[in-house]
């Protein structure tokens, strides 16, 4: 099971944020409470740039993964690229001090004013789902008197073997144009003036421990760029995505040096840069969530520990019957006993795992695992529920990188009929 990392530690029972004992920070900042840990996502984004060594390549964090502008921060000074799926995420890079020249922009439905911005701030790339999407694309590039770099996102048609949710590579998915359409896409794409067919690219899907489908897409995708060099055009770039996987119960993380080796071969001799574009891996665990537990409740054989951390902080056991490990802050003596923790909401999918033995009393802390990618990013403000503070521990210091919300700011939006 994950549970404690380098940087999420226990150190005489007490679970701790690098230097910070959990139970502090909940002190200090109140619960539901998000805490990151600069050091692990700096750790994790090394590994991609370790592994890729030696090869041109630009690793494009996903920003959809954790988007929090201190997050954007530590990697933007690395010299993180990023990868982005809306205009919002375009001025969130921008905010954080990243390059636009490392940008580039994924997503089925890049609207006009989002195409116009980013061609304005001269991102690297548009990662282009479908034909439409050139038309588009061209007509207000021409219009600008601009020349839009373009990749083309192919969908290789390979089982992920992930949740179906999150799975992306298959033909019945939205994403990408078909392996059998893309050789003509291409040929229309290079004769656009207002285009520059740069590179290709593919995302299989998210969560992925094994490297054969890595394998098998990247087999097709090379076959179409060498059909495409036969036909003279030249690509400069291969955008294998993001999808590697982390360990939330007994999965085997990805290994990246694998994975790179993986790609690199694949790549051969061909002149191509390699873009990557992982966020899970990067952002999920560089965090935790830490909820206090507001009552414990017994109905007929089932014990509730009832906490104040619900679905609309964290949605993925909701959404896809995701397991996170959830520990109690403190190891104590308490008899220990099977739990379903639940939140507050009113929808019975409010849980944030079913059958967890835990050794808690009322008033205590949990620390739900593996929640820096893809908590506070889907999080809502469903029974107008004001959203997570967020901390971000860095070295020997905790900075709050985004206040809780206040109530009333849920609703200052919205008035009264006159
Ligand atoms: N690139 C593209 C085009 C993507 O659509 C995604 C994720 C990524 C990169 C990053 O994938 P990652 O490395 O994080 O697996 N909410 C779901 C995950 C949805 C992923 C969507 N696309 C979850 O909580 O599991």
């Amino acid at each position: 099971m994950q549970s404690t990392t380098e940087h999420f530690h226990r150190r005489k029972g007490a679970l701790f944020a690098q230097s910070y004992a959990c139970s502090q920070l909940a002190e200090d900042f109140g619960t539901p409470l998000f805490v990151y840990s600069r050091e692990s996502l700096e750790s994790s984004w090394q590994q991609f740039a370790d592994a890729l060594e030696g090869h041109e390549h630009l690793i494009c964090y996903a920003v959809k993964a954790n988007s929090n502008l201190a997050v954007l921060d530590v990697l933007a000074r690395l010299g993180s690229g990023f990868d982005i799926v809306s205009g919002g995420e375009l001025k969130r890079v921008l905010a954080a001090g990243g390059d636009p020249d490392k940008i580039v922009f994924s997503g089925v439905g890049k609207t006009r004013q989002e195409l116009t911005e980013a061609l304005e701030v001269g991102i690297r790339c548009f990662n282009v789902e479908s034909e439409p999407e050139l038309d588009r694309l061209a007509e207000i590039a021409s219009a600008l008197n601009v020349v839009a770099p373009v990749s083309l996102r192919i969908n290789p048609d390979v089982d992920a073997q992930t949740h179906p949710y999150i799975s992306t590579g298959l033909k019945e998915n939205k994403f990408g144009v078909n392996m059998s359409d893309a050789v003509d896409i291409y040929k229309r794409a290079a004769q656009m003036p207002s285009l520059n067919v740069q590179g290709m690219d593919c995302h299989i899907g998210s969560q992925l421990t094994s490297i054969e489908p890595y394998k098998d897409a990247l087999a097709r995708l090379m076959s179409l760029i060498d059909q495409l060099d036969a036909e003279g055009i030249k690509l400069t770039h291969i955008d294998v995505g993001g999808g590697q996987g982390i360990c939330y119960e007994d999965e085997q993380p990805l290994d990246i040096k694998q994975w790179a080796v993986c790609v690199i071969d694949a790549v051969g001799d061909r002149k191509l840069e390699i873009l990557v574009e992982p966020g899970r891996f990067i952002a999920g665990p560089a965090g935790i969530l830490l909820t206090r537990v507001e009552y414990i409740k017994q109905n007929e054989d089932k014990h509730f520990a009832i906490v104040d951390a619900a679905m609309n902080d964290l949605i993925r056991p909701a959404l896809y019957s995701a397991w996170q490990a959830i520990e109690a802050v403190e190891l104590t003596d308490t008899p220990a006993k099977e739990y379903d923790v639940v939140g507050p909401v009113c929808e019975s999918a409010d849980f944030l795992g079913k059958n967890r033995v835990l050794a808690i009393e009322q008033g205590d802390l949990l620390a739900v695992m593996s929640a820096g990618a893809y908590g506070f990013v889907m999080s809502s403000n469903y029974n107008t529920r004001g959203r997570a503070a967020e901390v971000m521990v860095s070295g020997d210091d905790a900075y709050v990188v985004r206040e809780r919300e206040e109530v009333e700011s849920l609703f200052a939006g919205e008035s009264l009929l006159p």
